[in-house]
C-alpha cells in the first residue's frame, strides 16, 4: 500500500499558518494583559496630574456644573474635556500669578492643550457611550462616584466587563431624573420603585448583546 504522503503544495500552507499560530497565542495574551492592567481594571488609579486641579474645590465648594467643562456628555460618545480658555474664564482675574496656575498660563499663551493624563481608559476592543447613559437617566456618580469630594481624581467603579453588564440587566436602582444626571447628592426616596416607574416610563432595556459593546 503506498504511504499516505501530502501533496507538494501543502508545503507553501504551513508558511500561512505559521505566522497565525504564533501571532494568535500573543494576541490573545497580548489582549488579556491589556484587559487586566492597572489602567483598566485597578479601582483607585490616580495619576498626577500636569496641574493640581480640585474637582473637590470647583465642583464641591464653587458648585460648577460637570457640563460647564465636560460639555459634550450629553451629546457624545465622550464626556470630553474642557480647553485651557474655559479655565481661563475665572482664572484671568482669579490667582492670576499663581504659580500652581503656570501650566494653565503657559498653555493659553502658546496654544498648545494641557496635557491631562486619562484617568479612565477603556481597551480599545470596547464601544462605550456617555450619551447613550446620560440621556436615559444613569448619573455620573453611579460611574464615577464622589467627584465632588475629590481633589485629585481616582477610578471609583472597577469597569470590568461584568460590573458593566451587573447594571445592564437591572438598571432600576441605578436611574435618576434626567434633571438630576449630574447632581451628586441626589437620592431616591425608595430606588426600587422609583426605578421600577423611570424604567417603565423611558422604556428602559441596556442591551446584553456582544455586539452592544464589542462591535
Ligand atoms: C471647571 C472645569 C471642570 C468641572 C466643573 C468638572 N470637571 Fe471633571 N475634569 C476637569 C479637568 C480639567 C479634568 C482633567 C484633570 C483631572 O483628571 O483632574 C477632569 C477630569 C474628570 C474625570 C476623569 C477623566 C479621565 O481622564 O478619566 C472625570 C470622571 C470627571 N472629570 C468628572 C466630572 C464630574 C462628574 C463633574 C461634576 C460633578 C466634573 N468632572 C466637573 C474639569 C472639570
Ligand atoms: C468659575 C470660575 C473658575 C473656573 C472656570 C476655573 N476655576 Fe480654578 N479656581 C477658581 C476659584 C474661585 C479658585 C479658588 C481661589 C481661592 O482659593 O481663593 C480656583 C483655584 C484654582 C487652583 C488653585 C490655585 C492656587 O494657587 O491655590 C487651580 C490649580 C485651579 N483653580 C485650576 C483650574 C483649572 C485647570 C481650570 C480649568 C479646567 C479652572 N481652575 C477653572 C475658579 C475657577
Ligand atoms: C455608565 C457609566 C458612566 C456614566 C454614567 C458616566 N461615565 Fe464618564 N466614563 C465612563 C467610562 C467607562 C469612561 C472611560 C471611557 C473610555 O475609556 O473610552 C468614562 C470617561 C469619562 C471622562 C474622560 C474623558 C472621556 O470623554 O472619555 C470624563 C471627563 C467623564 N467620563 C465624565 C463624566 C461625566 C461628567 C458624567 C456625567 C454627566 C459621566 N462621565 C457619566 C463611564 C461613565
Ligand atoms: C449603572 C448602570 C450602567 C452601567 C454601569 C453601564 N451601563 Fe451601559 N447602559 C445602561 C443603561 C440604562 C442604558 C440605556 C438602555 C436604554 O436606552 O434602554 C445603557 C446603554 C448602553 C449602550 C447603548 C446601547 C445602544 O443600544 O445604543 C452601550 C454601548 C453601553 N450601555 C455600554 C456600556 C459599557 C461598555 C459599560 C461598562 C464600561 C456600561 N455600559 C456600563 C446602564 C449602565
Ligand atoms: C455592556 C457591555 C459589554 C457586553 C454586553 C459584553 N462585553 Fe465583553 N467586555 C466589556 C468590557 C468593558 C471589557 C473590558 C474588561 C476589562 O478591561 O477588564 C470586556 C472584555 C471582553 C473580553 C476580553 C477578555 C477579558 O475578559 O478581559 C472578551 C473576550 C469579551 N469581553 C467577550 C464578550 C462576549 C463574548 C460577550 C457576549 C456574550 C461580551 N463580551 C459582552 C463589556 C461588554
Amino acid at each position: 500500500m503506498e504511504p499516505f504522503v501530502f501533496p507538494k503544495w501543502t508545503n507553501s500552507i504551513k508558511y500561512l499558518l505559521l505566522p497565525g499560530l504564533l501571532i494568535g497565542p500573543l494576541y490573545v495574551v497580548a489582549l488579556v494583559a491589556y484587559g487586566a492592567s492597572p489602567k483598566t481594571t485597578d479601582v483607585g488609579y490616580m495619576p498626577t496630574q500636569p496641574v493640581p486641579y480640585s474637582h473637590a474645590l470647583h465642583a464641591g465648594q464653587l458648585g460648577l456644573d460637570c457640563r460647564y467643562c465636560h460639555s459634550t456628555v450629553e451629546q457624545t460618545a465622550a464626556a470630553g474635556l474642557p480647553p485651557t480658555q474655559t479655565c481661563m474664564n475665572c482664572h484671568t482675574g482669579i490667582l492670576n500669578s499663581s504659580a500652581k496656575l503656570q501650566v494653565v498660563r503657559q498653555s493659553h499663551s502658546d496654544g498648545m492643550p494641557v496635557e491631562w493624563l486619562k484617568v479612565h481608559d477603556l481597551p480599545d476592543y470596547v464601544y462605550f457611550n456617555h450619551s447613550a447613559h446620560v440621556r436615559r437617566g444613569v448619573g455620573c456618580v453611579s460611574c464615577h462616584g464622589r467627584i465632588d469630594k475629590m481633589e485629585v481624581v481616582y477610578q471609583d467603579q472597577p469597569l470590568s466587563m461584568g460590573w458593566c453588564l451587573d447594571c445592564h440587566r437591572a438598571p432600576e436602582k441605578h436611574l435618576r431624573p434626567l434633571d438630576r444626571i449630574t447632581d451628586m447628592n441626589w437620592k431616591a426616596s425608595d430606588p426600587v420603585v422609583e426605578g421600577r416607574r423611570l424604567v417603565e416610563q423611558m422604556n428602559i432595556k441596556p442591551s446584553t448583546d456582544c455586539s452592544t459593546c464589542h462591535r
